[in-house]
């Protein structure tokens, strides 16, 4: 983690102004399926382009990152000052429970987090989870395996979730694999802005 975490503060840091402009490519094209209101949660958040995507389908923003470099461009972002954002490893954070209507995670793979991410969901909340497959070593050999998934393999994970869109892999794309599911029951009323 800590050779790891000093890279992404490298890379952060030296990052062009704009270079968090725009959210992932699959999730902008999800809008139907996140659309607000309630509290949206980014795990390993970057720079913030999902936190400011997500903010203006109309929810409550966190994002979770350990980069400090990372929240500040994500404090950069046109609502930024709005994002409630949380320096935190996420290989020992531990998630509020039932909080969220929404948990999107973007090229970030930690296992141990798949249970957490599940409670961390409210009835009816929808999870967009997107990242490398096993594709990737292909196309890219020194490529981290760590860092892949099986393919199928988010579907298995998260089989206490209902799926609604599953790409596995994606057919344009096929070193991504992306999910978008639900965790089966009803929004409780009146409750999404605490
Ligand atoms: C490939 S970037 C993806 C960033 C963002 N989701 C996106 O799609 O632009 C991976 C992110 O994971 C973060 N990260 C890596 N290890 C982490 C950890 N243990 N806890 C929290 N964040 C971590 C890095 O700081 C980096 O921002």
């Amino acid at each position: 983690m800590r050779s790891n975490s000093h890279r992404w503060e490298e890379k952060y840091r030296k990052a062009r102004a704009g270079a968090f402009a725009d959210a992932d490519t699959t999730l902008r094209r999800l809008g139907r399926w996140f659309a607000g209101p309630g509290r949206a949660l980014d795990l390993a958040c970057g720079g913030g382009a999902n936190l400011q995507w997500l903010y203006r389908q109309g929810y409550q923003v966190t994002g979770m990152d350990a980069s400090l470099q990372a929240l500040k461009l994500a404090c950069a972002q046109p609502d930024g000052r709005r994002f409630r954002l949380i320096a935190a490893d996420l290989a020992t954070t531990k998630l509020p429970r039932g909080h969220y209507a929404a948990v999107t995670v973007v090229h970030y793979l930690e296992r141990a987090l798949f249970p957490a991410i599940v409670r961390a969901l409210q009835p009816g909340g929808r999870l967009f989870y997107k990242t490398f497959n096993k594709n990737m070593l292909r196309q890219q050999p020194g490529f981290n395996p760590d860092y892949v998934l099986e393919i199928g393999e988010l579907q298995q994970s998260f089989a206490e979730l209902k799926p609604c869109v599953v790409a596995e892999p994606d057919r344009d794309d096929p070193v991504n694999s992306w999910v978008v599911m639900e965790k089966p029951g009803k929004p409780a009323a009146g409750k999404d802005d605490a």
